[in-house]
């Protein structure tokens, strides 16, 4: 499974990109007001920093500026995915800018229906949001199994990015489920680490290794 760091701050992506667990990044509006930097100027930056792709999202609500914004955020790096809303002018940007060779990832999706549209209009990635369909008690987990099977009846190469992750067991349900990517905050994936056993155990080793005087070096 992909881990994205869906952030746009430069320093939590640098620590997990040394850690090995940053393999993209996606960014989009609120996060990059967030950062409080200049869109193209921060993404660059990130595309620097970073082998794996970086979503970019548009700003434009209709298809032929979510176009031209698309072409200019592409011309950033080579690893620049454009990233357009579940619109019909989304998915009509999508048809074309897929077209041209350009990545893309369709974000907001809300339903398989449109998982499937955006698989139709060639996206390289679709984004179905898993925490906001929780926060108005449907299920995200069961949409991730819906679109896993339509794209695997189908054969669609489109792949399941998992997003709005909000909790590590998120994380370990989209991968027992076979989301291909999964893009978390920083601070999400970092607590994949902790467990309550291990800092137990690990305070009765120092308790002993005090006791015994135990030293390596
Ligand atoms: O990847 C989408 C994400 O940035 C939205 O997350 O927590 O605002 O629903 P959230």
């Amino acid at each position: 499974m992909k881990f994205f760091v869906d952030t746009a701050d430069v320093d939590a992506i640098r620590e997990l990109n040394d850690l090995g667990f940053c393999d993209g990044v996606t960014t989009n509006p609120s996060l990059i007001a967030k950062s409080g930097r200049d869109i193209l100027e921060v993404t660059k930056e990130i595309c620097d920093l970073v082998d794996g792709p970086v979503s970019a999202e548009v700003v434009a609500l209709d298809s032929d500026t979510m176009i031209a914004e698309g072409r200019k955020l592409a011309k950033i790096a080579d690893n620049v995915v454009i990233k357009l809303p579940l619109t019909l002018d989304g998915l009509k940007a999508c048809k074309v800018l897929s077209g041209e060779g350009h990545k893309i990832n369709v974000t907001l999706c809300f339903s398989a229906n449109q998982a499937l549209l955006a698989a139709k209009a060639g996206a390289t990635y679709i984004s179905p949001f898993i925490g906001r369909l929780d926060d108005i008690n449907i299920d995200g987990l069961d949409l991730i199994e819906d679109i896993r099977t339509i794209y695997d009846n189908y054969g669609y190469e489109t792949e399941i990015l998992a997003a709005s992750i909000r909790t590590v067991n998120h994380i370990s349900d989209c991968a027992k489920i076979g989301a291909d990517v999964i893009t978390a905050p920083a601070n999400v994936i970092k607590a994949m680490a902790n467990h309550v056993l291990t800092d137990k155990g690990l305070a009765g080793f120092v308790k002993d290794i005090k006791a015994a005087g135990i030293k390596i070096l």
